[in-house]
């Protein structure tokens, strides 16, 4: 909803719409913890759950959870899922997977079960996991890929053994109030639901098999609920202007400079390890994000044009493993040439790919170093003109919208981008749009 609305704003000629969709926007504000990505409309973690066989108290289920999402991967230190017995279920044991904490298990004499709590949190294990205890698809250390970037391994599992269970597909009963963490909060599930049984096509293709039993869970993630401030913003310069646009002062938030570190600090790494605590640690900058993309329009030929994109990691304490950026601009559909990035055009609105998907070449740069010298990425995307849409004018070269790792970036004002030498276009970028961005900004960060 949001996202949509903002995509019309950069059409003046839409401002009557406007007024609509402000109207809707101002009514669907406090229901906006519903999960609802406009770029990604049917994006979902599905959690399955297969019963495989009967036990004599209970049932070994394989439990399978595939990340349907284009853009949006579960990064490293990974996941973790939850659930509430709806009896007094334990796990036996497990495969490919363990729980958090084993629980009060005093009532069992003899061999303790693996895990005794009514609400038990299991986490992936770790890569090189002995063979004995692996299962297909587990073992990732909890990181699980984005469809679009990796659907191989956009797929996790574990294997459950359940006693003191239901042991007939009529006694059994679903496991209630799932949750999944990646690893902050972000995803809310919905109910299990009974659907018909998986079908496994055997690795001959000669035979069929089927699960007993299977249910299964929809989590869908909301940004709001995720993060109270933005974790990316975005930067614009051109050829033809030497201003360099910055990202919005605060952009991330303005905590006092105290909680960041200055990059001319001498002895940084000392100072970056001595501040013993887990949470991410920005370098001291004007807008405070540890992640910033910059946007320049660098080359105009007369049947091209050519842009360089630069990411750039200003937080000290983390690594991003398979980073991927969002893109959203009109002349995506028809790039012509991508350097050192991969690609993948996203249709959020049936036919119209003015979005791109951009992630770095496996091994090259798909890792995005921690702040410092080695902090950024870099490609250069080379355009094709539409003769009937293109121009300089009215900041139409630069990007509608820019998303990190999912998460939208803060973008400048459009009053504010870079102008054609001469121009007096900006000038006629209403007045009422300018006031209309600027509450739907507030409104954006009231409800956040
Ligand atoms: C989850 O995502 C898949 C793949 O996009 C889609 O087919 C399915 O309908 C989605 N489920 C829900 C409940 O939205
Ligand atoms: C339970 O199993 C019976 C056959 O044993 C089958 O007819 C029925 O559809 C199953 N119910 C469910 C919910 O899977
Ligand atoms: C599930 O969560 C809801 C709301 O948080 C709560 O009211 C309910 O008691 C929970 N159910 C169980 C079985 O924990
Ligand atoms: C259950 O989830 C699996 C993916 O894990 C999906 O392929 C299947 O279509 C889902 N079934 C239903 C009825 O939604
Ligand atoms: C923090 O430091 C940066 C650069 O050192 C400066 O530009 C910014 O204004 C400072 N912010 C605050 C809130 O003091
Ligand atoms: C990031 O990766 C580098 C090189 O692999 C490593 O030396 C560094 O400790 C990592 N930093 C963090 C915060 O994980
Ligand atoms: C965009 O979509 C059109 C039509 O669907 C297709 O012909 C074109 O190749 C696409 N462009 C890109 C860059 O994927
Ligand atoms: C791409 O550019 C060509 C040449 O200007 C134009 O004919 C075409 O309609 C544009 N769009 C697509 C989707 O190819
Ligand atoms: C460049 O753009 C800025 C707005 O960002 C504007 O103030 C400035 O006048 C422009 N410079 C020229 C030479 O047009």
């Amino acid at each position: 909803m949001m996202g949509f609305f903002f995509s019309l704003m950069s059409h003046h000629k839409a401002v009557p719409t406007c007024f609509v969709f402000f109207f809707l926007l101002s009514c669907t504000c406090f229901t906006s913890t519903e999960a609802y990505d406009a770029l990604d409309p049917n994006g979902n973690i599905t959690i399955k759950w297969d019963i495989i066989s009967w036990t004599p108290d209970g049932y070994v289920a394989v439990v399978t959870m595939n990340n349907f999402q284009q853009y949006r991967h579960i990064a490293a230190p990974g996941w973790s899922m939850g659930w509430t017995w709806a009896k007094k279920e334990v796990i036996w044991s497990m495969m490919g997977g363990q729980t958090t904490e084993q629980g009060d298990c005093s009532k069992f004499k003899g061999n303790p079960p693996h895990c005794c709590k009514k609400d038990p949190t299991v986490v992936d294990l770790l890569p090189g996991t002995p063979y004995n205890q692996q299962i297909a698809n587990c073992c990732k250390g909890g990181v699980l890929s984005s469809w679009a970037q990796d659907p191989t391994n956009a797929v996790a599992s574990f294997q459950v053994s359940v006693g003191r269970a239901g042991t007939t597909n009529r006694t059994v009963k679903v496991p209630k109030n799932f949750t999944l963490k990646a690893p902050g909060p972000g995803y809310t599930c919905g109910p299990a639901k009974i659907v018909p049984p998986t079908k496994f096509i055997q690795s001959d293709k000669r035979r069929v098999t089927q699960a007993l039993m299977t249910w299964n869970v929809t989590c869908t993630y909301s940004q709001f609920l995720a993060q109270k401030t933005p974790t990316c913003c975005v930067s614009l310069s051109s050829f033809y202007n030497d201003t360099i646009v910055p990202c919005p002062t605060c952009a991330c938030g303005c905590q006092s400079n105290s909680s960041c570190v200055n990059a001319n600090t001498p002895h940084l790494a000392s100072v970056v390890a001595g501040k013993n605590n887990f949470s991410p640690l920005v370098q001291c900058t004007s807008h405070m994000c540890p992640v910033r993309v910059h946007w320049h329009v660098k080359l105009n030929y007369k049947e091209y044009w050519r842009v360089k994109v630069t990411v750039t990691n200003f937080n000290y304490r983390m690594n991003y493993s398979e980073w991927n950026l969002v893109v959203q601009h009109p002349n995506f559909d028809n790039l012509t040439q991508l350097f050192s990035f991969n690609y993948k055009s996203l249709t959020p609105y049936g036919d119209i790919n003015d979005t791109a998907m951009l992630w770095g070449v496996k091994f090259y740069n798909d890792f995005l170093n921690e702040a410092g010298p080695n902090g950024n990425v870099q490609s250069e995307l080379l355009f094709r003109k539409d003769k009937s849409t293109f121009t300089f004018e009215k900041g139409w070269a630069f990007p509608r919208r820019i998303y990190f790792n999912g998460d939208n970036c803060v973008m400048p004002p459009p009053d504010a981008y870079p102008w054609l030498p001469n121009a007096g276009s900006q000038k006629e970028v209403s007045l009422l749009v300018l006031v209309l961005a600027y509450l739907v900004s507030l409104l954006f960060y009231a409800c956040a």
